[in-house]
This record gives C-alpha cells, structure tokens and sequence, in this order.
C-alpha cells in the first residue's frame, strides 16, 4: 500500500488563509477523484502565530513541518507586528523553516503565460514566452553570515555589521540543483554573483566553473556580475534560462524577474532540501507575493501563485506531472478566457475576485480532467 502523502498547510496572515482556502479546493478535488491521497494538517505561523503563541513559529509547527512530505505556505506579515522585536518578526518563520529544514534551494521561476504578455510593464515583444527559473541560496550568505549585529562604538555612534559568507560545499549544492535543472530544460546555466568586489562572488565563481567542466559539460555555462544582471533582466529576459546565485541577490534578482511577469500574484516558488538515501528531501512552497495587508480580507486577492505553488509541489515532491500539468492548463484556460483579478486586470477583460477565480479554476479542472 502506499502511504498517504503528508502535507502541511500554514496559510499565515494577511491574504495568506483567502488564496490558502483556493488552494485547498484543488487540493480536495485531488483526492475526492482518487489521484493521490493525502494526511493533511494546517497549522499557525507568522502574525497568527505571534498572537497565539508569542513567537512567528513553535518548535511543534517546525517538527510537524519537518515530518511532512512537503509544505504549502502562505504569506507571513502586516503591519500590526511591525513593532515586533527584530528577531521575533512574522518572517522569522520563513527564514527558520528554511534554515532548520535546509531547504537551501530556492526555485523561482518566472514565466509569461501567454495571456498575460500584454499585463507586463514590458512590451509584449520582450516578456512573450518567457520563461526562466531562478535558483536562489536561501540557507546561507549574508541572511546568516556571521558576525552580525549593531553595535556601539566608543564615541557612541553604532555600527551595523552583516556578513556574506559560503563555503564550497554551499556552493556546490544549489549550483548542482542549478545544473540539474538547466540540463532538464534550455541546457542553460547562468551563475550570478559579484566576483570583481567580493571574495564570496570570486570563490562562487571558481567553484560553479570547476562543477561545471567536471559534471556538467553538456550545459551551456556562463557567469554575470549581479549589476548587470539585474540590468540585463530588464533588457532582454529571454536570453536566460536558469540562474544560479547567492541568497541576497536572489532575492532581489527574483522580484525583478517576477514583475516581467506582470504580477507578482502568478508565480509560485518552491524550496527544496537535499535529497536522503531514499529520495526524499523536505520542501516548502510558496507564492512569492506577500501577505499583501492592503487588500487582505477584500476577497481581492489574486490566489493562482497559491494554486501554482501547489502544482509545483505535487511536481517536485510527489511526482505527479500529470496532474501538475492539468492544473496550469486550467489556469491558462481561465485566463484565455478573460477573467482576472484585479492585480492583472487589462481592458476589455472581466474583473473577478478570489472566490470566483478559484471556481473558475475547478470549473476548468472539471472540464479537463
Ligand atoms: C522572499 C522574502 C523574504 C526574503 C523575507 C520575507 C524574509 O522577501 O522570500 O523573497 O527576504 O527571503
Ligand atoms: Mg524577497
């Protein structure tokens, strides 16, 4: 018999629980038609969690997370824990979920559905067909780096201290998910760092250039400076296909590559550990918008990133293409047809809100299953 699939739901704040409850129908239609079975348990975390329990996340939401086969998370955030100490602020979470699990991979990809090329800010001749995944660090660098921390100097001014630090077994394992992944798709790597400043960026570069020559000669390698990159985003995104970089330039390399998009409210990401003997790595996924605190609990909100998280995680941990690719289809038919939520509203189409783009999706679903 096969084992149920353990998954873990930790919608979080702001408009984290309305895209979370979309997500959910798709994931109780999956198994009301018997395509997988699942063991499903939702639990606190961020501003829910600090209100509840005083801290963005318990140690039992952690080891619950660390039993599950994956995670699908919401959004953490807003401003009523903005007077939140500095290390007990709602995106402790992530950050701590991330670092306890080692879920060093972060997967972004950022893609252009065809509906929506006139909804970037782009013309559509530049963003049409796009597609590129971005694979950011996210357990090390200077989000960890230590020493950190502000302190006071003798004249009694501060100094504010962070520290970019990897180590090449850091940078060999997402440069490998970075590889493995190019080699699956354009068979095309771009390493991204800023080896003429920084020490850090010179190590990363001589270590992705000996993986590559050594492992990977079939994918197509190049390396750019971070500047560049960012610039090169804007100016002609097509010319990449994965990208590999550090936690702090992923993170900011990735909100750009998202708004080619057009919204930040259609793309999903996923975090992955490194794999055991048996296969099986801890993984998280999640939207890469935020708890949007301006239109939470309006019904606004745009919930296909969540519904396109859970198609990457049924794709990345549980294999399931089939229905991975079923669930995209119907988010591609619902938007040829014309609806949109606000955040992606164009002249001429239907605008809609939550609820109704989620029964447009498992109308679609219906259809096509
Ligand atoms: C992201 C976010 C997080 C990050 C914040 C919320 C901690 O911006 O996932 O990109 O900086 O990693
Ligand atoms: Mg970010």
């Amino acid at each position: 018999m096969i084992p149920n699939k353990k998954l873990l739901l930790l919608p979080g704040d702001g408009i984290g629980p309305e895209v979370m409850q979309e997500a959910r129908r798709v994931i109780d239609w999956l198994a009301r038609t018997e395509r997988v079975k699942f063991d499903i348990a939702e639990d606190l975390v961020g501003g829910a969690s600090i209100d509840a329990h005083g801290v963005p996340i318990t140690r039992t939401v952690i080891a619950r997370a660390k039993e599950a086969d994956a995670v699908l998370f919401g959004a953490v955030g807003g401003p009523q824990w903005d007077k939140q100490n500095f290390d007990n602020r709602p995106e402790i979470a992530i950050l701590q979920l991330r670092k306890e699990l080692g879920l060093f991979a972060n997967l972004r990809p950022a893609r252009v559905f065809d509906a929506l090329a006139d909804a970037s800010t782009l013309k559509p001749e530049i963003v049409r067909g796009l597609d590129i995944m971005i694979v950011r660090e996210s357990t090390g660098g200077i989000y960890f780096g230590e020493p950190r921390g502000i302190e006071t100097l003798a004249d009694g001014s501060k100094r504010g201290i962070n520290t970019e630090v990897y180590t090449t077994a850091e940078i060999e394992r997402v440069a490998r998910v970075g590889f493995d992944l190019a080699a699956k798709r354009g068979g095309r790597l771009c390493s991204v760092e800023k080896a003429n400043v920084m020490e850090s960026g010179l190590l990363w570069r001589q270590i992705v250039t000996a993986l590559g020559a050594r492992d990977y000669p079939h994918v197509q390698l190049s390396h750019m400076y971070a500047d560049n990159c960012a610039m090169q985003l804007a100016k002609n995104p097509q010319q990449f296909d994965v990208i590999v970089t550090s936690n702090l330039f992923g993170d900011i390399l990735s909100d750009l590559a998202a708004m080619l998009t057009g919204s930040l409210g259609m793309l999903p990401s996923a975090t992955l550990g490194a794999a055991d003997a048996s296969g099986r790595r801890h993984a998280l996924y999640e939207p890469i918008h935020g708890s949007a605190p301006d239109i939470a609990g309006k019904g606004l909100a745009n919930p296909l990133a969540q519904i396109l998280s859970l198609s990457m995680l049924l794709r990345y941990s549980f294999d399931m293409q089939e229905d991975a690719d079923l669930i995209e289809a119907a988010i591609e038919a619902v938007l040829a047809g014309g609806l949109r939520t606000p955040d992606i509203m164009q002249p001429g189409r239907a605008k809609i809100g939550t609820a109704t783009m989620g029964d447009s999706v498992m109308r679609e679903l219906e259809k096509l299953a």
